[in-house]
């Protein structure tokens, strides 16, 4: 068994054994990941943990535009709408644009609260997002995000991480890419952190789901180009 395969199996029975406190526990030694947005992030978060061993499951309103980023991706890659994305996920990314946010609420909100985990990598900018973003800024991303879905044990994590990172993200430095968290759910924040490990980076939990405002790209704290040590040290002035 070579070095990776051997790593990626003993983080697989790890979140299997965390996930394992399910009465729905998972039977393969691999999570299932839906991702609701399959664009530049989407399409790199999912690729990563594709090659890695999991079964993925990216949604688009229009899933057969997919092709070329499923046929990439390799086997263990698939498409399908956003229902179908967020009823296939044991876990649930989501990578949209906050202005989609009321739209997926509606959606699959009841679903997404059944998971253990709905990692949020979506940032609220309001060039882009309008009203909705602004509404997220001001309340906080999660809380918002938990008003829209109640009871979706989010985490907040790689909102500042640029999309090209994920083949290789590691610093010229040759440390891990550090990756800034927010989360208060245990089994959520152990999920998070356990897949954001399996694909190479080296998560830190910040704090709880109130400091998920400074996360998003760009940030003044957080650039997308720090190790975990740096992460550490500028999150103690988060928040003050
Ligand atoms: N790009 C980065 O490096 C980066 C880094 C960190 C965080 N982020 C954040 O990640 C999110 C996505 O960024 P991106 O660069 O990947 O954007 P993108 O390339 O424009 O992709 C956007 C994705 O959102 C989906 N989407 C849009 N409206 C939707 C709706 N109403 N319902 C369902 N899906 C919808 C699109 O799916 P369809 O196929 O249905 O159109 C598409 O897959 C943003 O919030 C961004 O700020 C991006």
């Amino acid at each position: 068994m070579s070095r990776r395969h051997a790593l990626g199996v003993a983080g697989a029975l790890s979140l299997t054994a965390t996930f394992a406190k399910f009465s729905f526990a998972a039977e393969t030694a691999k999570l299932k990941i839906g991702i609701i947005g399959a664009g530049r992030m989407g399409g790199a978060v999912g690729t990563a943990l594709a090659k890695a061993g999991h079964p993925v499951m990216w949604s688009s309103r229009n899933p057969e535009e997919l092709k070329d980023l499923v046929k990439a991706a390799g086997a263990n890659a698939q498409a399908g709408t956003v229902e179908q994305a967020a009823a296939f996920g044991d876990v649930v990314l989501t990578v949209v644009p906050y202005s989609a946010m009321p739209a997926i609420a509606k959606q699959v909100g009841p679903v997404l609260a059944r998971k253990p985990l709905l990692l949020d990598i979506s940032n609220p900018i309001p060039q882009r997002d309008g009203d909705e973003a602004t509404k997220a800024m001001e309340e906080g991303p999660a809380e918002y995000l938990a008003r829209l879905m109640p009871g979706v044990k989010i985490v907040r994590g790689f909102n500042a991480i640029g999309f090209t990172r994920f083949p290789n993200p590691v610093l010229a430095n040759g440390q891990k890419l550090g990756v800034a968290m927010v989360g208060e759910d245990k089994v959520a924040i152990d999920l998070a952190t356990g897949l954001a490990r399996e694909i190479g980076f080296e998560p830190v939990i910040i704090g709880p789901l109130k400091l998920g405002k400074y996360l998003y790209r760009p940030s003044t704290y957080f650039n997308g180009n720090q190790s975990a040590d740096d992460i550490r040290a500028i999150a103690k002035s988060v928040g003050q």
